[in-house]
């Protein structure tokens, strides 16, 4: 079983769905609400238990209904809550408008903005302990740079999701044993273009782990040869969170190999975005074999 860190966000989801975006200065009837848990870091971490990893989780919530919710929600799913803190501000919270197929999302960090180096510090035995520590950018830069600085010191990869889309500095990449970018996120972080995505992975000093939607991932082999894994095909209800499933999946499987690892996450991200809410088809191990016992009958 896999031990993974997480350090990240924990976000109360709010989504809308409505027939068609609104117009600046519009106001529209929508045609659904609900409220699901979400959030980078706390997706992520719920897709590499599902999977079978032993997870931690270190982030922060508010003392208010929505921090309790979601640290109840992450212990049910098995993740270990003991460094999710308390801040002094308010649950992040995610404002999430679905219209056919697409999505819009405004982030409020509110406490997941007071994540701190020292919270880290305080988690070190667990990354002492850890076969991978994942990150995604919801959480302060100074923390995840923390956080990639302690896992090297206790010689653990360190994957990065850069996500939302930042310039990454020298030093976060020079520690990033994993980079797990979508194309914009690629060429917003390595600061290059958006077409030459192909290029980059191949001559990369930091390995990269490219999502393409639909289209699967790409990734350089040992020789710096680009390889493609096909994604799979299935009826999407929400793609919230389909990333996030990616990584939570990619970080529970790293030990089988990078293109076993990468073909297992393509699948439980598929199956993430056939049920609503970012963690509601997040699947199982024992969904996501089935899933790919399915496919290879198919094939044959
Ligand atoms: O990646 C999806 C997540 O991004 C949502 O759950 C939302 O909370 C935002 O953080």
């Amino acid at each position: 079983m896999a031990r993974v860190v997480v350090v990240g966000s924990i976000n109360m989801d709010m989504v809308v769905t409505t027939d068609t975006f609104p117009r600046l200065g519009e106001t529209l009837f929508g045609t659904h609400f609900s409220t699901h848990p979400g959030g980078k870091g706390a997706n992520q971490a719920v897709a590499a238990a599902r999977l079978g990893a032993e997870v931690t989780m270190i982030g922060c919530v508010g003392a208010d209904a929505f921090g309790g919710e979601m640290k109840a929600t992450l212990a049910r799913e098995g993740v270990d809550i003991a460094h999710v803190s308390t801040g002094r501000e308010a649950t992040g919270i995610a404002s999430i408008t679905l219209s056919g197929g697409d999505n819009a999302i405004i982030v409020v960090p509110g406490a997941n903005h007071e994540l701190s180096p020292e919270d880290i510090d305080r988690a070190s035995a667990a990354i002492a302990q850890a076969d991978v520590v994942l990150a995604q950018l919801e959480v302060p830069y100074a923390t995840v740079l923390h956080a990639a600085r302690r896992a090297r010191e206790h010689g653990k990869p360190f994957f990065l999701n850069p996500a939302p889309a930042v310039e990454l500095s020298g030093e976060l990449l020079e520690l990033t044993t994993l980079l797990t970018p979508n194309e914009h996120e690629l060429a917003t972080a390595l600061q290059t273009p958006e077409g030459a995505w192909g290029e980059v992975i191949a001559r990369s000093p930091v390995r990269i782990a490219m999502t393409h939607g639909k289209d699967g991932a790409y990734y350089a082999d040992a020789n710096g040869a680009l390889v493609h894994q096909p994604g799979f095909t299935v009826e999407a209800v929400d793609t919230t969170g389909a990333g996030d499933t990616f990584n939570g999946a990619l970080a529970a499987f790293w030990h089988l190999g990078i293109g076993e690892a990468v073909r297992r996450a393509n699948a439980a991200g598929a199956l993430s975005v056939t049920r609503a809410g970012a963690q509601g088809g997040m699947p199982t191990l024992a969904e996501l074999e089935a899933f790919l016992n399915t496919q290879a009958r198919d094939s044959q």
